[in-house]
């Protein structure tokens, strides 16, 4: 009866439905479901960030802000990014939205039309090349390597360029790798950029979760990088709080105009209560997001120790965000209870079904041979998902 638009069509389901769904109908009708698929801190949103929305609410604060956030939250917000990056951001360069996924549509959409390019490395964050077709531009993926912590290389980035190409996309701290690209690969992708005159979105959701290496956003490394960055990020993995959805873009203040302008015609403003809350998440004291950091850090350091102790599997060492994304390709080809392992979606379907472990398959984020496991489940969770694991790999032939 209705016509679905081409731009719509163009987007595809994610297979990983399928897996969730089963997961969950599993999980409704009584099983023991260990959910390592989450893409979200298991910590509760700290209390002093719910009391300040509970008081936003006493204050009858729930009217339409600006559109691109409450002058309070731009300014505050812009300073401790910049801050942050050793870089100053203007409120007018800085412009909050409902999630970072929010923001990296946004930008998208300011910078490019349709048939253009877009560079993304994979492994890459699913929304990336879906919000890229979904205007008609073309998603350029560059395949990165495990055994190069799956990071692009200033060759391969230069090789990608073409007259066509309007933005690159990068993620440091990564989803699904927990790669962390070093100062100096980024002021080697930063020659490149600024060589070829690309702009670049940094999605830096993960930018507090970071282990034993440290974060650099590529918009501090030079005046001329700074002016074709914009940056990404959000409160929803910092401070727990996902279900709230405020996110940022901080950039040139023409393409923050742009991308306001498309935002006060789609959404309007973030929520007003939400940004209060972010308000005192972001001004507020940061004990809670190391307390976080810690217990990942430790969940991280015993899910990788286990993973590499079992046969077939191969690890590389995430630094950032809260995910692994082992190899566990040296399994296709053989048999589990007379089912031939064929990918990774099959892996994870026989992860579900025989050891009720939810993992999120590789062919997802554009790399069929590994797998994605959150530790963003408690301690106790992880060890037992370990041990499930493990029983499924043994038991291969
Ligand atoms: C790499 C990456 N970027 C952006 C986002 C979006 O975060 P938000 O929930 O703030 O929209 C996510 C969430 O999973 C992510 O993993």
């Amino acid at each position: 009866m209705f016509k679905i638009s081409e731009n719509t069509l163009r987007i595809q389901e994610s297979a990983t439905m399928a897996i969730t769904a089963k997961a969950n109908a599993m999980k409704k009708a009584g099983e023991d479901v260990i959910p390592m698929a989450a893409g979200e801190p298991d910590f509760d949103t700290p209390a002093t960030i719910v009391a300040a929305a509970k008081q936003a609410l006493d204050e009858g604060f729930t009217r339409y802000t600006h559109a691109s956030g409450t002058p309070e939250l731009r300014a505050a917000w812009a300073k401790q990014v910049g801050q942050a990056r050793g870089v100053t951001y203007q409120p007018n360069q800085f412009m909050v939205t409902a999630g970072g996924k929010q923001a990296i549509y946004n930008i998208i959409y300011a910078l490019v039309d349709p048939g253009d390019e877009v560079i993304i490395p994979a492994p890459y964050w699913v929304s990336y090349p879906e919000q890229v077709r979904s205007i008609n531009a073309v998603p350029v993926i560059i395949q990165t390597l495990a055994d190069q912590d799956f990071k692009v290389s200033p060759q391969a980035l230069r090789a990608a360029i073409t007259d066509r190409t309007r933005l690159f996309i990068l993620n440091s701290p990564s989803n699904p790798t927990g790669s962390v690209y070093s100062r100096a690969e980024l002021t080697a992708l930063a020659e490149v950029l600024v060589e070829k005159d690309v702009p670049v979105l940094s999605d830096e959701v993960y930018d507090a979760l970071v282990y034993g290496e440290e974060f650099t956003s590529i918009a501090s490394l030079g005046e001329e990088i700074y002016k074709r960055t914009i940056v990404s990020g959000a409160a929803s993995k910092t401070y727990a709080m996902t279900g709230w959805r405020i996110g940022y873009a901080a950039g040139p203040a023409d393409v923050i105009a742009a991308a306001g302008r498309l935002q006060s015609h789609s959404t309007s403003n973030p929520n007003s209560v939400a940004q209060k809350a972010a308000l005192a998440a972001i001004t507020g004291e940061q004990g809670t997001v190391e307390v976080m950091r810690q217990e990942f850090d430790r969940r991280r350091q015993y899910m990788i120790a286990r993973l590499r102790a079992m046969p077939g599997i191969t690890c590389p060492e995430p630094h950032g965000a809260f995910y692994t994304f082992p190899r566990v390709a040296e399994h296709y080809g053989h048999y589990y209870r007379g089912e031939r392992v064929d990918g990774s979606m099959t892996f994870c379907r026989l992860l579900l079904e025989h050891e009720k472990v939810a993992a999120v398959p590789g062919v997802e984020f554009g790399n069929d041979e590994h797998i994605r496991l959150s530790y963003a489940t408690s301690m106790a969770q992880v060890e037992k998902a370990m041990d499930r694991l493990e029983r499924l790999v043994k038991e291969l032939d």
